[in-house]
C-alpha cells in the first residue's frame, strides 16, 4: 500500500499566491457585485472612502442575505463544488470568488451579513492574522463587535443584506492622505465606466438593479447604443447544446460616429477605442465577460468596426467554455465559432453599407481609386468607374448584364480581403507577388464557364 501523506499547502505562502491569480480592481470588486446580484438585491452600494486616514471599500447590498451558519461557511475558500448544478441566475460556480477576490485587493475582508430572520452577523480574514499563525484562523465577531463595525463603517442594514469591506488594500498602501483622493476619484471613475458596462443587463428593464457609486446612482451603458439613431440589428441566432441550455448570438451594427453624441462618444473610449473594441460581446448570464475582439475569427472581423456581436451563454456550460475564477475570460467551443462564421454573411456587407462615406477620392491606379475620409480618418478601396476599359464593357451590354457586372464589382472591392493582405505585408512582405498570376489559368476558366 502506498502511503499518504497530508501536504496541505502552508498558509503563509499560500495566500501570497493566492493574492496574484490575476485580478484587478474592477475584476475583483465585479466578482463581490455578482454575488450581490446573485442574491437578488434591489441596490448595490459601493464606496470607496478614506477612514482613519486609510482607503476602505465596502459593498453593501439588500439581497438575501445569510444565515450565521451560512455565513462562516462562506468564508471558506472553495465553499461549494464547482461541479454542483445552480440555479440559471446565480453567477457563482467555484465558491471561491469573494475571497480570492478580496485577497487580490486587500488583506482584511470583513463580511457583515442579516438575512431576513437574524441580527447581522460577522467575521473577518485577516491575512497578517493567518501569516502569523501560519493557520486559516477566521475571526468571528461578537454582536456588540459587529455593531461596532457598522457604526465605525456606517452601515445600516433594512430587512436583509451584506456588507463587503476591505481594509489595508495594497495598491493604496505608502500614499498621504493628501494626495489618496486624487488616486482613489481616479479609480473610481474606471470603476463605473467597467460596471455600466459590465453589468449593464442588470441596470435596464422592469427587474433593474440600482447601482450606486458613491451614493451616486449609475446609469448603464449599453455596447450596442440599442436605443440610438442610427442602429442596425442584425441577425440572429439560438441553438439549443447538448448540456443542456441554449447560445444566443446576435449582430449589432452601431450606429456612424458622426451620429453619435459627444457623451456616446466618449463612453465607447473614442473614435480609436470603437475601432479597438470590435467584435465578441460575450455575456455569462447577462453579466458581461468579454467585450471585443474577434478570438481569431478572421472572417468575422471583416464586419467591420462597427460590428459588434452579442453572445449569451448560461452559466450551467461554464465548463465547454472554461470559465475562470475570476470570470474574466472564456474560451469559445469550436462549434460555436463555426455558427458565429455562418452568422455574419449577410452583416458583412450591411456594416459597410454604414460605412459609405464620401471622402476625398484620389487614383491608385487606372483600375482602383483610395477614398480617404478626412472626417473619421478612414480609407477604403474602390473600383475606379471611369477605367476606359469598363466604360467600353458597359457600353456593351444590356441593362440586366450591366447590373449583374456592376452588382459582381460591388461584391469584388467589398469583398477585398485587407485584413489577409494587411497581416501577409506586415509578416511576410515579399510573399505577395501579384505579377505572378496565371492568366492562361483565368483564360481557361473563364472559357469553360462561358461555354457552358
Ligand atoms: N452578497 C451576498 N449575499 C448573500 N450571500 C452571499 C453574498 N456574497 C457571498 N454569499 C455567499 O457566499 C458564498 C461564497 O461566495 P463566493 O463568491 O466565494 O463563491 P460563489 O459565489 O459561490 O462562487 P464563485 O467563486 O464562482 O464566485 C456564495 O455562494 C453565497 O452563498
Ligand atoms: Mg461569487
Amino acid at each position: 500500500m502506498p502511503e499518504h501523506i497530508d501536504l496541505s499547502p502552508n498558509p503563509k505562502s499560500h495566500i501570497k499566491t493566492l493574492a496574484r491569480i490575476g485580478y484587478n480592481l474592477n475584476s475583483a470588486i465585479s466578482d463581490i457585485i455578482d454575488n450581490s446580484v446573485t442574491a437578488e438585491s434591489n441596490n448595490i452600494y459601493t464606496e470607496i472612502d478614506i477612514i482613519d486616514e486609510k482607503a476602505v471599500l465596502i459593498i453593501l447590498d439588500d439581497g438575501y442575505g445569510m444565515t450565521p451558519e451560512t455565513l462562516i461557511d462562506s468564508m471558506r475558500i472553495g465553499c461549494k463544488d464547482p461541479a454542483d448544478i445552480r440555479n440559471e441566475f446565480d453567477l457563482g460556480r467555484f465558491g471561491s470568488g469573494m475571497k480570492m477576490a478580496s485577497f487580490s485587493q486587500a488583506r482584511k475582508l470583513t463580511v457583515i451579513s442579516k438575512d431576513s430572520s437574524s441580527k447581522p452577523q460577522s467575521a473577518t480574514w485577516d491575512l497578517d492574522l493567518v501569516e502569523h499563525e501560519n493557520a486559516w484562523k477566521l475571526i468571528k465577531h461578537s454582536e456588540v463587535e459587529t455593531n461596532d463595525l457598522c457604526s465605525k463603517f456606517n452601515i445600516q442594514f433594512g430587512k436583509q443584506g451584506t456588507a463587503i469591506i476591505w481594509e489595508n488594500i495594497g495598491k493604496y498602501d505608502g500614499y498621504p492622505v493628501s494626495e489618496l483622493q486624487a488616486v482613489l476619484g481616479q479609480d473610481l471613475t474606471n470603476l463605473k465606466s467597467y460596471v455600466r458596462l459590465h453589468f449593464h443587463k442588470f441596470m435596464e428593464g422592469k427587474r433593474a438593479i440600482n447601482f450606486y457609486f458613491n451614493y451616486q446612482k449609475l446609469e448603464h451603458f449599453d455596447p450596442f447604443l440599442r436605443s440610438r439613431s442610427g442602429y442596425q440589428e442584425g441577425p440572429s441566432q439560438k441553438f439549443r447544446v447538448k448540456k443542456g441550455g441554449s447560445i444566443e448570438l446576435r449582430v449589432h451594427i452601431l450606429p456612424h460616429e458622426s451620429k453619435l453624441t459627444k457623451s456616446d462618444l466618449a463612453k465607447l473610449g473614442g473614435t480609436d477605442q470603437i475601432t479597438a473594441n470590435q467584435g465578441l460581446y460575450v455575456y455569462r448570464a447577462n453579466r458581461l465577460i468579454i467585450s471585443g475582439g474577434w478570438f481569431g475569427l478572421t472572417r468575422l472581423s471583416q464586419l467591420g468596426k462597427l460590428a459588434r456581436v452579442e453572445v449569451n451563454v448560461p452559466t450551467s456550460l461554464d465548463e465547454e467554455w472554461s470559465t475562470d475564477v475570476k470570470k474574466s475570460s472564456l474560451e469559445i467551443p469550436h462549434k460555436v465559432k463555426a455558427k458565429l462564421k455562418q452568422l455574419i454573411r449577410e452583416p458583412i456587407k450591411r456594416s459597410q453599407k454604414t460605412y459609405r462615406y464620401r471622402g476625398r477620392l484620389e487614383e491608385a491606379n487606372a483600375f482602383w481609386k483610395v477614398n480617404e475620409n478626412e472626417r473619421d480618418k478612414s480609407i477604403s478601396y474602390e473600383i475606379a468607374k471611369d477605367n476606359t476599359l469598363l466604360k467600353h464593357l458597359l457600353s456593351t451590354l444590356n441593362n440586366e448584364q450591366a447590373s449583374t457586372l456592376i452588382e459582381y464589382l460591388k461584391n469584388l472591392s467589398a469583398e477585398i480581403p485587407i485584413h489577409h493582405i494587411y497581416e501577409k505585408m506586415s509578416s511576410e512582405p515579399n510573399q505577395i507577388n501579384q505579377n505572378d498570376i496565371s492568366y492562361t489559368d483565368l483564360l481557361e476558366g473563364l472559357k469553360k464557364l462561358w461555354n457552358k
